[in-house]
């Protein structure tokens, strides 16, 4: 990866606090080159998360990118929707411009596929909500498989849940199209909670955020004090706001500032108790293949350096 060589990126996210946040880590690096982003229902229902994200990319100046909403619900199950962390909005808290761009006519799926079947390079498909756009194009566009490099996620746990006991929201939400994703034979980095709960954002490192003074900093210094709201609950044990899906983009960016494993993953589809348990099989006791490299420790402060110094370069 480099800024002479940026690497293609397509950005599927459910818009929400972290989401928010980064897109705008990933608007501000020349070493991604963003080819499209779709959006999923997780957070908010698919027509908010949708507008929250061209309501972000207006606030970016990047009306320039390709965006298509996805689908309506999982796909075998009701949708859930996670108001009570995201609020009514999906990203309450930042005055946000009204979008002054719409969506393409495509569906994601459609544009995943047009981008990828374009791109010179293979495309790293980059989900952060749940995985239901991802499992439909990989079903749908089998023939465009190896021109997807990999699928860096955020989703999942070697340890517990943050929805239920066993599953984290993002594939809670959709187990089935996680399964599909999980077994599709495309190299998978998953940022799990075991990694993004270390990821946590400080009061001070708020107010360091804040004092840089440009309109996208105000903007996540605003979504982090909505979103810290929520994580304040002593049962969670955080000192801060978890920045759960910047740390996808900041493995892209800075991968020596986590420790990964690579070991087998399966979804966990019928669990009476444990539906959407990502079983991480980090003993390889299972003897099934590799197929993830899970991400278990950051180095916290590299990766606040990482999102201060990215801010910044908005100013
Ligand atoms: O469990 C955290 C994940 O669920 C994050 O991606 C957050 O945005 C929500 O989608
Ligand atoms: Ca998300």
């Amino acid at each position: 990866m480099s800024q002479t060589n940026p690497m293609p990126i397509i950005c599927d996210c459910d818009p929400g606090h972290d989401d928010a946040i980064s897109l705008i880590l990933a608007c501000s690096r020349p070493e991604l080159n963003i080819l499209a982003v779709t959006t999923s229902a997780g957070n908010q229902t698919p027509d908010k998360t949708l507008n929250n994200a061209l309501r972000i990319l207006t606030l970016l100046g990047r009306t320039d990118l390709d965006v298509a909403g996805g689908t309506l619900k999982p796909l075998a199950r009701d949708l859930i929707i996670a108001d009570n962390v995201h609020g009514e909005s999906g990203i309450d808290g930042p005055t946000l411009p009204k979008a002054t761009f719409s969506a393409v006519s495509l569906s994601a799926i459609e544009l995943i596929a047009q981008k990828v079947r374009q791109s010179p390079q293979p495309v790293i498909l980059n989900p952060t909500g749940p995985l239901t756009n991802i499992a439909l194009f990989l079903t749908c566009y089998p023939e465009l498989h190896n021109n997807v490099d990999s699928i860096v996620l955020m989703g999942g746990a070697a340890s517990a849940g943050n929805w239920t006991a066993a599953a984290e929201f993002n594939i809670f939400v959709d187990p089935e199209a996680a399964d599909i994703v999980f077994k599709s034979g495309i190299p998978i980095v998953m940022c799990g909670l075991d990694v993004t709960h270390q990821a946590y954002i400080l009061e001070s490192d708020i107010q360091r955020i804040r004092s840089i003074s440009n309109p996208v900093s105000n903007c996540v210094a605003d979504l982090l004090d909505f979103f810290a709201q929520y994580h304040k609950d002593p049962k969670w044990e955080l000192k801060g706001a978890p920045l759960h899906d910047p740390c996808t983009i900041a493995w892209l960016l800075q991968p020596d500032l986590f420790r990964t494993l690579d070991c087998w993953v399966g979804i966990e589809t019928k669990g009476e108790l444990t539906q959407g348990m990502t079983v991480v099989d980090r003993y390889h006791l299972s003897g099934n293949p590799t197929n993830a490299k899970v991400l278990l420790d950051v180095d916290r402060e590299g990766f606040v350096e990482l999102l201060i110094g990215s801010l910044e370069r908005y100013s």
